[in-house]
């Protein structure tokens, strides 16, 4: 936190909406956004129970929001079910044969589920569910691949008050335990596999063995998926369809508190233990609802394709919950964005006319390193608006991306959000703004953002420093689960009476924010979050590693690379093998996503004489920068040559 930040993108380009776009956009205009925002902060609790009303409560709330920093209650006294309002509310209105996905295998197999559908499919697990002995306020991992049943199990749950723990499916076993752990998880919700790359990605084994740890586990429910020969363990281990096939599809959703835990999901921060960032029903609801309708532009015609995993917060917000809220048509892909050709995604676009598109700055800029062919060769022409999320965008991204995927006539939104926040935060709507490519655009309504300095002062236009928060939003975070000192201290402590959000950014003359990068120890490695703690503590339980340092470089593609400097334990050698068996062990405790792509070994690590890391100095080694800076601190500076002349 004691960096400096520096901002030194200067991007003057700017794209306004076209006409025709506006003129049927839900915001059509800038000063009709104003108003409304000004609104959001000015008389809050009038502007969230309207929004709020347009859903089903089976209580109506006592008070919108109850404050005591940092804890907050939302549409306190209230009771509804998101199940209920994803589902029921919409079969209600005569909704039920409208397609809620789209859904294709990546070996080519397609599904077709309409909300009426969908209804009985949740209907028919949450029964399965309590039929396994989970109920209201009981906790259940979900460890699955993209296929219909991660969004129907998740529905289940928050049908019957079910807590859920979504585990990414490329985490490993150890991974697993240590959420299923955490969570004290009840049930585990899996697959004999999934398809990626034309593969099978084994699941139920890594199950199996991560279950070896987790004695809170009673029941595993596997969805046969793959046709893989799994193990399967009498009394705790059933197959999905075997236990379906005898329950009713009629289970009426719980009324629950607003303030009833929806889910877990586990997020990296600066330590080496990931966070169970934990969201609550009607806040969770309502911010996903509203900003899916406004930042997506949502109309009854449009097929909405958000391409995340269920097993990040974007496939929670912005696939299962705020575009079902909506009652949107959705499309659902299961495998690799490039199998088996580069033009997959551009294919089912075509195949199923999607309208709006939303996905990740680096899938952006891998395709757009394939080339303009794979695009051009279908007709994306029902494309009318692009969304990016996840990372900072650089604006040669953007406007290939717009211009290429959305042939120059589909708005652009490039929304920041996290985990922690629920829902999207900063953007441009995309019918009242003009775009900024590499800018997230301008507050959402009910966020109050600011950039300050250590002490939690406003810093001028256009100066860097940390981006925060100065009021509690409806779909923010509840706590750390289990842990609200840690709530405490990691996000409304650093800087006083705001909630500091971990990244850099600075603030144009206009008002539009442009997200620096974290400023804490994370690195963001395609899309994805993790923490160099975490992958420090990997690697330094390994037998052969005395100690280790993890930074991110910039990667082309990626967007940060992870590096890692290791010194060995007593007379070992770095060698390949050595680097190629630790690459294997941080797979075998995180997940793949977390190999670092170089390593470096080194005879010591650059330290202050206190013996802190130098980690500013290791990022500049890593990214081949002239080292600068002030390095007097540095305890032994033969270290930094060594270090630098190190392959
Ligand atoms: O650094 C920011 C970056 O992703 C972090 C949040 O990661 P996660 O909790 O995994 O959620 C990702 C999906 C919402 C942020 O602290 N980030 C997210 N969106 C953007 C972004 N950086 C720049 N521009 C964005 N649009």
């Amino acid at each position: 936190m004691s960096e400096r930040i520096e901002s030194v993108l200067h991007e003057e380009r700017r794209f306004s909406p076209p006409a025709s776009f506006r003129a049927s956009a839900r915001i059509g205009d800038a000063a009709t956004y104003q108003e409304l925002y000004r609104r959001s902060l000015e008389e809050p609790d009038a502007f969230w129970s309207e929004v709020a009303s347009e859903l089903h409560w089976f209580r109506r709330w006592d008070a919108v929001l109850e404050w005591e920093e940092p804890f907050a209650r939302w549409f306190a006294g209230g009771t509804t079910n998101l199940s209920y309002n994803a589902l029921d509310r919409h079969v209600e209105a005569g909704l039920g044969n409208k397609v809620a996905f789209f859904w294709e295998g990546e070996p080519g197999d397609r599904r077709v589920l309409t909300y009426a559908e969908m209804l009985r499919e949740v209907g028919t697990f949450a029964n399965v569910l309590k039929a396994r002995g989970v109920t209201k306020g009981d906790r259940v991992a979900i460890y699955l691949p993209m296929i219909p049943e991660a969004a129907i199990a998740m529905l289940a749950c928050a049908r019957i008050g079910a807590t859920h723990s979504v585990v990414f499916g490329g985490f490993s076993a150890q991974a697993l335990v240590d959420r299923i752990v955490d969570a004290d998880a009840k049930a585990v919700i899996t697959a004999d596999g999934g398809y990626r790359r034309g593969k099978v990605l084994p699941l139920k084994p890594a199950v199996d063995e991560a279950l070896q740890r987790c004695p809170s586990v009673e029941t595993v429910i596997t969805v046969r998926r793959t046709g893989s020969d799994v193990n399967m363990e009498p009394g705790r281990d059933h197959w999905w369809h075997d236990l379906a096939k005898h329950a009713s599809p009629d289970c009426p959703a719980e009324p629950l508190d607003a303030e009833h835990p929806l889910y877990i999901l586990y997020t990296s921060g600066s330590t080496g233990k990931p966070k169970g960032v934990l969201h609550t029903t009607g806040g969770y609801m309502v911010g996903t609802y509203l900003s899916t309708k406004h930042v997506f532009d949502l109309k009854p015609n449009d097929v909405f394709w958000c391409t995340a995993d269920v097993g990040w917060v974007t496939g929670h917000s912005y696939i299962v919950y705020g575009p079902m809220l909506n009652g949107a048509t959705q499309i659902m892909y299961e495998g690799a964005p490039t199998h088996p050709a580069p033009d997959r995604l551009w294919s089912m676009v075509d195949r199923y006319k999607a309208t709006v598109f939303y996905t990740a700055p680096t899938a952006i800029r891998a395709f757009m390193k394939l080339g303009d062919a794979h695009p051009s060769r279908h007709d994306l022409t029902s494309l009318r608006l692009l969304g990016t999320v996840g990372e900072p965008i650089n604006p040669e991204a953007w406007t290939w991306y717009r211009r290429v995927i959305g042939g120059d006539r589909c708005p652009v939104v490039d929304t920041w959000w996290q985990t922690e926040t629920g829902a999207i935060m900063l953007t441009t709507l995309p019918g009242a703004h003009d775009a900024k490519p590499g800018s997230a655009g301008l507050p959402f309504f009910g966020v109050e953002p600011a950039i300050v300095d250590v002490d939690g002062n406003d810093v001028a236009r256009d100066d860097g420093g940390y981006l925060v928060m100065k009021r509690p939003w409806p779909s923010m975070l509840r706590t750390v689960y289990g842990d609200d000192d840690r709530y405490r201290n990691q996000y409304w402590s650093e800087i006083p009476h705001v909630y500091f959000a971990g990244d850099g950014a600075r603030r144009d003359a206009d008002g539009y924010f442009w997200i620096m990068g974290r400023v804490d120890d994370v690195v963001n490695v395609s899309g994805h979050r993790l923490g160099t703690m975490e992958v420090e503590s990997a690697l330094v339980s390994h037998e052969a590693v005395a100690e280790a340092a993890v930074v991110g470089r910039p990667d082309e593609i990626k967007g940060q690379g992870i590096v890692a400097f290791v010194t060995l334990e007593g007379d070992r050698t770095g060698d390949d093998g050595l680097r190629s068996a630790l690459r294997d062990h941080v797979a075998k405790e995180i997940g793949s996503i977390a190999k670092p792509d170089v390593i470096h070994f080194a005879e010591a690590l650059p330290k202050t004489r206190s013996g802190k890391i130098m980690r500013r100095l290791l990022r500049s080694v890593a990214s081949g920068e002239e080292l600068s800076g002030d390095v007097s601190t540095l305890e032994d500076r033969s270290v930094v040559e060594k270090l630098t002349g190190a392959g």
